[in-house]
C-alpha cells in the first residue's frame, strides 16, 4: 500500500494566528492580488467579502508567511448534513515556498480545526499533490453546463411567481435540506454561502420562487443576465440556484425559465447531471463539462463517521485500520457499525486482539471512500487500501450512495 500523506516535522518559532488588519493588511494585500492576479483594492475587498476573522495568518518572528480563509460550512453526506470546514484562499509567499512552509501551515490549520471539534474539512485545489500529501482526496465533482434556452420546452404553470425576499429564507433552505438529502457532496446552504449564491461579485442576483395557492414555495431560482457579443447581443444566464420541492416546483420553474427565452439565448449552470433538471428536458441538449473536483478530509475519523447517514436497509460491521501521520489521533484501527441508516465508530482498544479482517487504507482513501466517490474495490487498484475481497465489498456496500457533486464552488 502506498500513502501519499507525508508526516509533518516540528518546525519550532512558526505560529498560526489570527489576521490583525494592523499588522497584516499590507503584506496580505500583496498575497492575494498575487495568487487571484487583483487589484490592490480587490484585494482588501477580499478581506471584507471573507471576514477578516475568518483569515488565518502564519508566521515567523513576525514576518507574514502564509495565509488561509477557514469557512464554516456543512455538507450532505449519505443523507444526512455534516458540519465541515471549508478552506480557500491559501497561499504562501513566493520566497517561502517549496520548503515546506504551505505544508505546515494546513497541518496548523486542520489541528485548530480538530480542536474545534468539526469532523471534516472540504476544499478546491489549485495542486491535488499538496493537499493529498495532507489527507485530502478528491470526494465529488463540480460539472458546469450550457444549454441552449431554446431547447426548454413551453410549459405552462398555475403556480404564482414572485420575487424572493429575506422572509422566505426559511422555506428555501427547507427545500435545500429535503434536496440535498439525496445528493451527496451538495453544501448544506448556510449563513456563508447564500450571500456568494444571491450576491456574487456583491451584485444582487435575480431570485424567484414559485408558490402555490397556499402562499407554499413549491421551487426556487436565482439567474444573473448579461448581453453576450458571442450571443449576437443577446443575453446569456448564469443560472445560480435551481430548487424544486416537488414535480409542480420544477414545472413552474421550467416555466419561469422559458419565459426569459426571446432575450436569453444561453444557459450556464453548475447542477450536475443527476439534477432533475437534466431529466426533465425532453432532448439531451446540453454540453456538460468536469469543471473540477473538490477534495475533503476526515478531521476526526470517529465523529465524521458517526455524523453521516449510511444506505437506509442496509447493516454492517467493518474494521477500518487508518494511517495518518498528520492528526494522530485518527492513526489506528477503528470498528465501524452501521443500522437502519445511522453509524458508530469506536477505537479498538487493542488491536492485537482484533480480527485481521480489516480494511487498511491511510485517511486520503477514507475520504474517498466516505463520499461515496471511490469504492474500496477501486481504492485497492490504486494502492491506497487492502483487504480481503470480503471485507472491500461491505466497506463499498456501508459507503455506496449516488456520485457526489457540489454544485458550489468557492
Ligand atoms: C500551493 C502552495 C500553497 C504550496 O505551498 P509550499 O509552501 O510551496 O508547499 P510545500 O513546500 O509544503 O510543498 C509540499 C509538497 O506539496 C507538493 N507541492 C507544493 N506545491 C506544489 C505545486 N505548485 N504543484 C504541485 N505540487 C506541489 C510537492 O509534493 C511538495 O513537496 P516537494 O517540494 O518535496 O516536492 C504555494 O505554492 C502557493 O501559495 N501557491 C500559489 C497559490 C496557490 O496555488 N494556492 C492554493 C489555492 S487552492
Amino acid at each position: 500500500m502506498t500513502s501519499p500523506l507525508r508526516a509533518q516535522p516540528a518546525r519550532p518559532g512558526w505560529q498560526l494566528c489570527p489576521y490583525e488588519a494592523d499588522r497584516h493588511a499590507a503584506q496580505h494585500r500583496e498575497v492575494i492580488a498575487a495568487i487571484f492576479s487583483c487589484e490592490l483594492e480587490e484585494a482588501d475587498r477580499w478581506v471584507g467579502v471573507a471576514g477578516a476573522e475568518k483569515i488565518r495568518v502564519l508566521e515567523q518572528d513576525g514576518e507574514y508567511a502564509a495565509t488561509a480563509v477557514l469557512m464554516p460550512m456543512a455538507q450532505f453526506h449519505g443523507g444526512r448534513s455534516v458540519r465541515t470546514r471549508g478552506v480557500a484562499g491559501v497561499g504562501v509567499r513566493p520566497e517561502y515556498r517549496r520548503d515546506g512552509v504551505g505544508s505546515l501551515l494546513m497541518a496548523e490549520i486542520l489541528r485548530e480545526v480538530e480542536a474545534q471539534g468539526e469532523a471534516l474539512s472540504i476544499l478546491y485545489a489549485s495542486t491535488t499533490k499538496f493537499y493529498r500529501g495532507l489527507g485530502y482526496e478528491i470526494a465529488g465533482t463540480h460539472y458546469a453546463a450550457r444549454l441552449e434556452t431554446s431547447y426548454l420546452p413551453p410549459v405552462r404553470t398555475e403556480l404564482e411567481i414572485r420575487a424572493l425576499t429575506e422572509d422566505d429564507r426559511p422555506a428555501m433552505q427547507e427545500i435545500v435540506r429535503a434536496n440535498g438529502r439525496v445528493m451527496p457532496g451538495h453544501m448544506d446552504r448556510c449563513d456563508y454561502l447564500w450571500p456568494r449564491l444571491l450576491r456574487p461579485r456583491g451584485k444582487p442576483a435575480q431570485a424567484f420562487g414559485v408558490f402555490d395557492d397556499a402562499g407554499k414555495l413549491r421551487g426556487f431560482l436565482a439567474f444573473t443576465l448579461a448581453s453576450s457579443e458571442a450571443l449576437d447581443d443577446f443575453q446569456a444566464m448564469e443560472l445560480r440556484v435551481f430548487e424544486a420541492a416537488d414535480a409542480e416546483g420544477l414545472r413552474g420553474l421550467m416555466a419561469l425559465l422559458r419565459s426569459h427565452h426571446s432575450m436569453v439565448r444561453e444557459i450556464s449552470t453548475t447542477l450536475p447531471p443527476q439534477s432533475p433538471f437534466w431529466s426533465w428536458l425532453p432532448e439531451q441538449r446540453a454540453r456538460m463539462k468536469m469543471r473540477e473536483q473538490f477534495l475533503i478530509r476526515l478531521v476526526r475519523v470517529g465523529d465524521a463517521l458517526a455524523q453521516r447517514g449510511y444506505p437506509v436497509g442496509v447493516s454492517g460491521e467493518l474494521l477500518l485500520e487508518v494511517e495518518d501521520p498528520v492528526l494522530p489521533d485518527n492513526h489506528g484501527l477503528w470498528h465501524l457499525r452501521v443500522r437502519d441508516g445511522r453509524g458508530s465508530a469506536v477505537r479498538v482498544a487493542d488491536p492485537d486482539q482484533a480480527s485481521e479482517d480489516r480494511v487498511r487504507l491511510d485517511a486520503g482513501a477514507l475520504a474517498a471512500l466516505y463520499s461515496g466517490h471511490q469504492s474500496a474495490e477501486n481504492l485497492a487498484i490504486l494502492d491506497r487500501a487492502q483487504g480481503s475481497p470480503e471485507a472491500l465489498a461491505r466497506a463499498s456496500g456501508l459507503f455506496v450512495g449516488r456520485a457526489p457533486t457540489c454544485p458550489e464552488m468557492f
